[in-house]
């Protein structure tokens, strides 16, 4: 081997050393967030007006003195990730909010607080160290001394002992912060429902099944006030909320059971929570539902659709990421075209319609 071929095997090395390192470590990103999001890092700065230097943010975030080093080198990694900015501001180096801290920010409309705080729970981190067990041995919840023959369903049944929606309905307190994550995520359709316009032309009814809390069921009755809206939702999530609040009823049920009938039917982020042969009873739940409105009904989904040809690398990963935690948490998938297309055909549907939104989900409407 020449010299310069074993440099550059060298140096491909320790590159490839870096990239395995960088995996290492990368949970240490997603808990330096959490952590900004705990201490209210984002809040502090909003408050502040400003940019706001190291010796300002200690005292706004009632910090001890002694810890300003720590903080100084946890701000380091969240201006190296893009969380703040590292900006000059009266001669000193100070930090500003980005696009993403803002998110963050207790007092916007769009906070995804909620989510950082509930997807970084020990109890959805826990699942992920029994992934690999759970792909090789195929084997039952070991603290039940379940048989190899009984599989844990998901890697999270198997860290818990159940499956994810049963241990919602056993543990209130995860339950009501999961809610609020899926309540602060919906909050942000806000922004693009006024596009939306001609996406409910001809609808004056619209159930949201597994509507959650309603958020963006009351999000399409007050942009769109003709629309009666329902949201279909299990008992554990709405049974207090049975019967009509607001500009939205609530009906506690279960969507592979019944669907309340409708001219169009909402499925955000539901579809990508279930396998193939679920969604496929969902589907027909939902064409049963909207049968009283002839061809004239539809379904609408809001959900990721993989398409790695298009996206940029970091959109993909997003949805990629998403895909693991579908599969490590309930036993669901993200689909590309062509396998969102399969279920839909199975269903008895005859076309569909995408429109990317912005981000990361897609609208996709179905029709009869
Ligand atoms: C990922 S969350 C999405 C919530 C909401 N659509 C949103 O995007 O904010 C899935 C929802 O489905 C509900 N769900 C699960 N199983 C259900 C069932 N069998 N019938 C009705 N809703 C169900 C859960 O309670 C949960 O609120």
């Amino acid at each position: 081997m020449d010299p310069g071929e074993s440099q550059r095997s060298a140096t491909e090395l320790f590159e490839a050393q870096a990239h395995i390192y960088n995996h290492i470590f990368n949970f240490i990103n997603s808990m330096a967030l959490k952590c900004a999001d705990e201490l209210g890092i984002a809040d502090a700065i909003f408050r502040h007006g400003k940019p706001i230097t190291l010796p300002q943010l200690v005292p706004a975030l009632n910090i001890q003195p002694a810890k300003t080093a720590h903080l100084y080198r946890l701000m380091r990694v969240l201006v190296h990730s893009g969380f703040f900015e590292a900006v000059v501001e009266d001669q000193e180096e100070a930090y500003a909010l980005t696009p993403s801290s803002k998110l963050l920010v207790k007092a916007d409309a769009n906070c995804l607080s909620a989510f950082v705080k509930a997807l970084l729970q020990p109890d959805f981190v826990t699942p992920c160290h029994v992934l690999g067990d759970w792909i090789k041995d195929g084997g039952g919840d070991e603290r039940k001394k379940e048989p190899a023959s009984s599989p844990s369903s998901t890697p999270f049944e198997k860290a818990h002992g159940m499956a994810f929606w049963q241990y919602n309905d056993r543990n209130p307190e995860f339950n009501a912060i999961f809610n609020e994550a899926m309540a602060c995520d919906s909050q942000m359709v806000n922004l693009v429902i006024g596009n939306c316009g001609k996406v409910f032309d001809g609808i004056d009814s619209l159930v949201d099944v597994g509507g959650g809390t309603g958020t963006f069921a009351r999000i399409i009755a007050e942009a769109f006030p003709g629309i009666k809206c329902k949201v279909l939702e299990l008992p554990q999530v709405v049974g207090h909320l049975a019967g009509t609040s607001g500009s939205v009823e609530f009906v506690p049920g279960d969507m592979f059971q019944h669907v309340p009938s409708a001219d169009a039917v909402l499925l955000k982020l539901i579809m990508h929570g279930w396998k193939n042969e679920e969604c496929v009873k969902i589907l027909k739940k939902c064409r049963e539902a909207i049968s009283c409105k002839g061809e004239g009904g539809k379904v609408m989904i809001i959900d990721i659709v993989i398409n790695q040809k298009k996206d940029e690398h970091e959109l993909t990963e997003t949805k990629l990421l998403f895909d693991m935690l579908m599969m490590l948490v309930v036993n669901g998938m993200e689909r590309s075209e062509k396998e969102w297309e399969r279920l839909f055909l199975e269903a008895g549907f005859k076309h569909y319609k995408i429109t990317p939104l912005f981000g990361l989900r897609s609208l996709i409407e179905v029709f009869p």
